[in-house]
């Protein structure tokens, strides 16, 4: 019997705000035949200023959105902070439900650092995570490891306010520039989306790293896309804000270069 071309598989992704479209771009270009809902969850930025029982709370609260709302079959948890402070407790809740989640990249970091001189720039709540500490505990040996907050920088890169972003990663840069490091992580979902400006007050030899393609490649093997997948075409994708909607429609237009309107969301 033929059966017919199958429904993609539906993934829903979230973040504090537009940060998760970082990975997301990726997700896009790698599996364009799944279907994604996205929450942009703007009116509670920053997430790395919240306790880790608020966030669980939260962020059970948009999963069984994405999961009983949308249709979801997997989370793409795409933010650090959440995921080094949530995953284990939304894994726990939904047993059947595959998460995925993103973390700061120490391990390929500390791979690639030539002198072993790494920084992982991150919230403080990623900084402080307990994840992030027994990652460091078991990939940090061989590397010096720097801890560098860099609050505001998301709260701007979501406002896309270019002054506060240009202040605040030159004031990273020269810290980051004086402790003589060599590569740096990327460790919050905002941070790629400027990164080319890191890029270039840190210069050509500083390598930085971000693991949205090792969180794509996550997502493909717990989500085998089916064989028949091409002949579906593009999967649909959704994108909601529990916040102001104006910002994320100009990021999603600006990162994603998608034709999506922005719904306000009721969450
Ligand atoms: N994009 C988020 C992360 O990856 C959090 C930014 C924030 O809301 O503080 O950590």
């Amino acid at each position: 019997m033929n059966a017919g071309p199958s429904t993609p598989p539906h993934i829903g992704v979230f973040d504090s705000g537009i940060g998760g479209l970082s990975v997301l771009r990726r997700l896009r270009r790698e599996m364009p035949q799944c279907a994604v809902s996205y929450i942009a969850d703007n009116r509670h930025l920053p997430y790395g200023a919240k306790t880790p029982a608020w966030l669980v709370e939260r962020c059970s609260a948009l999963t069984q959105h994405l999961l009983e709302r949308r249709g979801a079959i997997l989370v793409l948890v795409a933010c650090n902070t959440a995921t080094t402070h949530t995953i284990g407790a939304l894994r726990a809740r939904w047993p059947g439900v595959p998460f995925v989640g993103v973390e700061p990249g120490v391990k390929p970091a500390i791979a690639t650092s030539r002198r072993g001189r790494v920084a992982v720039i991150a919230t403080e709540a990623t900084l402080q995570s307990a994840r992030l500490r027994s990652l460091i505990d078991e990939h940090g040996r061989r590397a010096e490891l720097r801890l560098q907050p860099c609050p505001g920088l998301a709260d701007a890169v979501d406002a896309g306010d270019d002054a506060a972003i240009d202040a605040l990663v030159d004031e990273a840069c020269a810290e980051l520039v004086a402790a003589e490091v060599d590569t740096v992580v990327l460790g919050c979902t905002h941070y790629p989306l400027v990164a080319e400006r890191f890029a270039r007050r840190l210069g050509p030899d500083v390598v930085l790293i971000d693991t949205a393609d090792a969180v794509c490649r996550r997502v493909r093997a717990l989500l085998p896309v089916a064989s028949d997948a091409p002949a579906l075409g593009r999967g649909a994708l959704s994108i909601e804000a529990t916040g102001p909607v104006e910002g994320v429609q100009r990021a999603v237009e600006r990162w994603l270069g998608e034709a999506v309107q922005v719904v306000q969301s009721d969450l």
